[in-house]
């Protein structure tokens, strides 16, 4: 069992939190570099709030919506929110609102984030829709280190699963969030542990193997 002392890991949510709740299992192995310690939202009515609190989790919303066009008044309660918790590193898990430059800076290698799409094809949002549109083969979920740009940043690990004949939007968005849970959980060892070095635009997994961080199914 590792030594090192486990990394305190806020996760913010947008929605129903099932990448969240794959990382709350995960977490509960006893050699797993990184324990949760609150579950925030960006709406106070996210599913995933209900669902951490039921598992005895710390949460807390706070509704963009009261602060108007102020996100920085929102992104500064929020940091401070994340401050009162000691967090070290923190996890996008569907947490659907743009940051700006001041908040990324203030999580700088620190913060990673799932996105459904193998970046840099499909940044942005309905991504399944336009994976389908383009007619691509094959799709998937990709975790990343998050800079001031949206869904650009080191990539972390990448899971791919095939695009089938007859699929519409939510088959392929089901196939992708299985493929989600399978890496996000992985990603955040990795970083948790120390052992996902960033060099440049790269990410390096001491120890591993291609085929460890790259999923296909
Ligand atoms: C996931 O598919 C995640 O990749 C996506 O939102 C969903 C959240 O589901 N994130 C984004 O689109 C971010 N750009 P969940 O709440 O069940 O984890």
């Amino acid at each position: 069992m590792s030594t090192q002392p486990k990394k305190r890991v806020g996760v913010l949510i947008s929605g129903r939190g099932s990448n969240m709740l794959s990382l709350i299992e995960a977490a509960k192995a006893p050699d797993y570099p990184a324990e949760i310690v609150v579950v925030g939202s960006n709406r106070p009515d996210a599913q995933g709030l209900e669902r951490a609190a039921a598992e005895g989790f710390a949460t807390f919303a706070l509704d963009h919506r009261l602060y108007g066009k102020d996100r920085e008044a929102f992104e500064q309660d929020l940091h401070a929110k994340l401050t009162e918790h000691n967090v070290d590193l923190l996890v996008l898990a569907g947490f659907l609102r743009l940051l700006t430059p001041w908040f990324v800076n203030q999580w700088q290698g620190r913060m990673i984030n799932i996105h459904p799409a193998l970046l840099p094809s499909f940044p942005g949002l309905h991504t399944h829709e336009r994976a389908l549109k383009e007619g691509v083969r094959i799709h998937g979920a990709t975790v990343h280190f998050v800079t001031a740009e949206m869904d650009v940043g080191p990539i972390i690990s990448q899971g791919v699963v095939p695009v089938l004949d007859g699929d519409n939007p939510e088959d392929l968005a089901a196939r992708v969030l299985a493929v989600e849970h399978q890496i996000y959980p992985k990603a955040l060892e990795a970083v948790a542990s120390g052992k996902a070095k960033t060099e440049g635009f790269r990410v390096k997994i001491e120890g591993s193997t291609p085929s460890k961080e790259t999923f296909i199914y």
